[in-house]
């Protein structure tokens, strides 16, 4: 497999059903609302911006929104729907802005695509780089969770509903944090395979990259509602700003 998995039209084009099937684009105005808080009104950027699916209802908000992807596919989706979205094909793990934001988000997971630690470190000082003084950046990850692998491997099965059933193979590397898997998305009669490979970061360590590169821990929240960060929690949403000095 690729180190890097660029979204292919194939990929690009089911996206949205996916996402729909497993809520994600139910709660784009949630996100939305919560991102707009801390944009200020002001400009945000969105690293792996993909469709649109958080982007559009913020950009709705009045909030100048770009944002940055590696899949020209991805990038053409969001085209088709607005074209009040600055957005180009870059990589989040290497990427400079002349413009400052006074947002930068990444959401639902999309930091893990990032599958070493130098990547995701070098997106981290990116980031802070982009942000303006005031700025915040906002990243949503879940929770690892790493029950169930018999020798490094495991099968997990989701029914999302009566026509779609999702079968993701995985195998773990611990060293490396990586979880290389195949979703199986079962469809009627037909049949998706898509090959992923992310790595998992818990929250502390997510702060201590963060506290690389000039970054410490506003927020935490469980959810766009804010709800509490708890033991229990799936994924967590959590705020940087500036080390204060
Ligand atoms: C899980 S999707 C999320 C898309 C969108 N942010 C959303 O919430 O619906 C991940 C997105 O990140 C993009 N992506 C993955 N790795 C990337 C990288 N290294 N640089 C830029 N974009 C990347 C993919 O093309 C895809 O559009």
């Amino acid at each position: 497999m690729h180190d890097k998995l660029i979204y292919d039209e194939n990929s690009a084009s089911t996206y949205e059903k996916f996402t729909t099937l497993v809520g994600k684009v139910a709660e784009a105005g949630e996100t939305a609302a919560f991102l707009e808080r801390f944009s200020c009104g002001r400009s945000a950027l969105e690293l792996g911006i993909g469709n649109g699916r958080v982007a559009v209802p913020l950009s709705e908000h009045g909030v100048k929104v770009e944002g940055i992807d590696n899949s020209e596919s991805m990038l053409k989706l969001l085209a088709n729907r607005t074209d009040q979205i600055k957005a180009w094909k870059g990589d989040i793990a290497d990427f400079s802005s002349e413009q400052r934001y006074h947002l930068v988000y990444c959401v639902f997971g999309t930091f893990t695509l990032l599958s070493t630690r130098e990547e995701q470190i070098a997106c981290l000082r990116s980031a802070a780089e982009a942000l303006d003084e005031e700025g915040a950046l906002v990243i949503e990850l879940p929770v690892p969770v790493l029950d169930g692998f018999i020798r490094g491997q495991r099968v997990i099965a989701n029914l999302l509903d009566y026509e779609n059933t999702l079968v993701n193979v995985e195998v773990h590397d611990s060293l490396k944090q990586n979880l290389t898997s195949t979703s199986l998305w079962f469809s009627g009669t037909s049949l998706r395979r898509s090959p992923q490979r992310i790595r998992y970061v818990y929250h502390q360590e997510l702060d201590t990259m963060a506290q690389c590169v000039g970054l410490e821990l506003a927020e935490r929240w469980e959810d766009w509602a804010k709800g509490a960060f708890t033991d229990v929690s799936k994924r967590h949403i959590s705020v940087y700003r500036r080390t204060s000095v």
